[in-house]
């Protein structure tokens, strides 16, 4: 369809152009440059006195229907409204942030922290793209702080006029005209009272740490315990558990946070694993962010080249280092990079304090007592915390859209089902990075609204299912089976990967010949999110200078008492110097 050009009546010296951009359907070519050919139209008149142009879409833009108002629902609107879509965000609580809006009481169908939960992503690492966080934040925030900003983000970029809180997602169904039009029909619940509505596309933001998942099934004996038993989902804080004798079951970043915590206020706490696991530290080498030193370009470089087996020794050599962790019964049969990473500095003190002691995995309960699976038995057990993660589902959907088994859902790149005549539904945030969620959420909301607008195609559907089904071997090769290991990726492969159909890759050659300052930062720094505002749609002016200046953001909250530096820089040898360099030359050769 091409746009209708026409003139409006003349009043007195005012010549009027008068533009219809008349833009049809979801997939009626690219709307940019339609519009672009408008405004050459109104170039090409202003000979006859063009005074004043008005540009109307008289098919409004694209209603898009985002579902949920946490980390990824914002960035949701926030990226409708920057591809001129018209968002409309259905929140079921009464505020902002998911997950990071904590509550002393969990709500239902909205996940649940504990009061002390401080983020294991780092600030620089997690932040949006185009959003830094405040220089002053600690580089691992407590969740207050990560709602502050999430608050902040609502602010600056207006989006809290695009959510209706307390409204339910209650279904969204096709059309009946579906395969022409990708319509859904979608209906909420606000306070008791049902409404229905039609939207042309719907970004899912539903979070995945919602449902529990309590495995009974597999502790004989449960049903008899006397004590008190509880998902982590309903732990929040550790009053109440003092003089208590405490088993945690599961050893995922839930699990050590909880043992930790109640280990000082319990009289014992035993954390109980069935496979073990590596335990990062939060602090890393010289106090830096351990995220921000092992996610660069460069080190991916080698991550990609070098065996799996190769990085896990030389990884966990490293670990080891700190503690033994076959000492402190914690080494897993499996390397480092084969199961979702525990971070946490405090874990290894409290056991070397024997406040939490870390045993296998439950073989029964008994009305007071545990009986693990060396036959080892602890008695006067008062309560057992079940970390043992989450599962996910869409009930708004009916299994004919999105179909999820054990954890296990087939979506093109994570995002968009492959079998829908028209891709007009993406979920956003379904996955489990080696990293942040937050800004992997907002390159897939990137590429997912220009998918919507008609700007980028995918791929058939056989190409997609072949995609999909090559992920699903590799992250079988790669992870040892557990349903917590279903959505998992790597933060920048899957970020590049992302980037790429987004068209806002960074050229890392190009950079060195036109700004080698910045593309070193880009190559040997942390992969931060402004990389991907740097060049494409969606650019941001301030990118270079926020990757530029993240080391300063990621000292400042540390540096509150200054010490002058007294080394000499200019004392690292010659030789060294030239070994670096050279290095350099060569990996740069090799990574082009
Ligand atoms: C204890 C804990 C710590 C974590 N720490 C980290 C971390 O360090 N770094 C990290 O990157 N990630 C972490 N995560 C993962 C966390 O899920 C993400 O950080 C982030 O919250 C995901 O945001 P989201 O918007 O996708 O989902 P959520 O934050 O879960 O938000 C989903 C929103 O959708 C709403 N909603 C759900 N269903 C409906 C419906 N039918 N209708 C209307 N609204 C609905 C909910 O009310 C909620 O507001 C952690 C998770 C847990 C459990
Ligand atoms: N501070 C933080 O930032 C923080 C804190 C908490 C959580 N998180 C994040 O939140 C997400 C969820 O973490 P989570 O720890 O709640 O869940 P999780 O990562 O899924 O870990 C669940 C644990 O329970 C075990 N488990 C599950 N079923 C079991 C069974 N039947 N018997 C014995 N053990 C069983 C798992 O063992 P297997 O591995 O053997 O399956 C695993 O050790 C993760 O992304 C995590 O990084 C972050």
């Amino acid at each position: 369809m091409s746009p209708i050009i026409g003139e409006s009546p003349v009043t007195h010296k005012v010549h009027l152009t008068y533009i219809s951009v008349v833009l049809l359907g979801p997939k009626t070519g690219n709307k940019e440059e339609i519009v672009k050919g408008c405004f050459q139209v109104i170039q090409n008149r202003s000979n006859h006195m063009l005074t004043n142009v008005f540009c109307l879409s008289t098919t409004m833009a694209k209603k898009v229907a985002v579902i949920g108002a946490g980390a990824s629902g914002l960035v949701c609107i926030k990226c409708c409204l920057d591809e001129g879509l018209e968002p409309t965000c259905f929140e079921r609580t009464d505020d902002i942030g998911g997950l990071w809006k904590f509550k002393e009481i969990p709500e239902e169908g909205r996940a649940s922290i504990y009061r002390s939960v401080i983020i294991n992503t780092s600030k620089e690492m997690m932040c949006y793209s185009d959003f830094p966080i405040p220089d002053d934040y600690p580089n691992y925030m407590h969740n207050s702080k990560i709602l502050n900003y999430f608050r902040d983000y609502a602010k600056h970029f207006n989006l809290h006029k695009y959510i209706q809180f307390k409204t339910l997602v209650c279904s969204i169904k096709k059309r009946p005209d579906f395969s022409s039009t990708g319509q859904w029909d979608v209906v909420t619940e606000t306070e008791g009272k049902q409404k229905s509505a039609v939207f042309d596309a719907i970004l899912v933001c539903t979070g995945h740490h919602t449902d529990a998942h309590l495995p009974l099934d597999s502790f004989p004996g449960i049903g008899k315990f006397k004590g008190q038993y509880f998902h982590s989902r309903d732990y929040k804080n550790p009053e109440g558990f003092k003089g208590k004798r405490v088993v945690v079951i599961g050893i995922g970043n839930s699990g050590g946070d909880l043992a930790v915590e109640l280990s000082r206020t319990a009289d014992q706490v035993y954390l109980s694993t069935r496979r073990g696991s590596w335990i990062v530290n939060r602090v890393a080498d010289y106090g830096y962010p351990v995220d921000m030193l092992t996610s660069s370009r460069f080190l991916g470089f080698f991550k990609r080249t070098l065996p799996l087996s190769v990085i896990n020794w030389l990884a966990e050599k490293k670990l080891n280092r700190r503690f033994d962790h076959a000492n402190y019964g914690l080494k897993p049969q499996h390397g480092l990079l084969n199961q979702h990473p525990m971070v946490n500095d405090d874990l290894p003190n409290r056991i070397i304090s024997g406040t939490v002691l870390v045993k296998p995995n439950v073989r029964e309960f008994t009305e007071t007592a545990a009986i693990f699976e060396d036959g080892t038995v602890e008695e006067n057990i008062d309560v057992i915390v079940f970390a043992t993660g989450y599962h996910f589902a869409f009930p708004f959907f009916d299994n004919s859209v999105l179909n999820v088994r054990n954890n296990q859902v087939s979506l093109y790149k994570y995002v968009f089902p492959t079998h829908l005549e028209k891709p007009t539904v993406a979920v956003i945030g379904l996955i489990q990075p080696l990293g942040a969620i937050m800004p992997i959420s907002e390159l897939q909301a990137r590429w997912a609204t220009r998918v919507f607008k008609g700007l980028n195609n995918l791929p058939t559907e056989e190409n997609m299912n072949m995609d999909m089904q090559e992920k699903k071997e590799q992250m079988a090769r790669r992870y040892v089976s557990s349903q917590r290991h279903t959505i998992q990726v790597d933060y920048l492969d899957y970020m590049d990967e992302l980037a790429i159909l987004a068209g806002v890759k960074p050229n890392v050659l190009a950079l060195w010949l036109t700004d080698p300052k910045l593309a070193k930062e880009v190559f040997f720094g942390p992969s931060t999110p402004y990389q991907f505002r740097l060049t494409g749609p969606g650019k941001w002016d301030g990118a270079r200078n926020a990757i530029l200046t993240q080391w300063e953001r990621t000292l400042k909250p540390t540096r509150t008492r200054l010490i002058e530096d007294r080394r000499n820089r200019s004392s690292v040898p010659l030789l060294l110097k030239v070994f670096f360099f050279l290095t350099l030359a060569l990996a740069i050769i090799l990574y082009l």
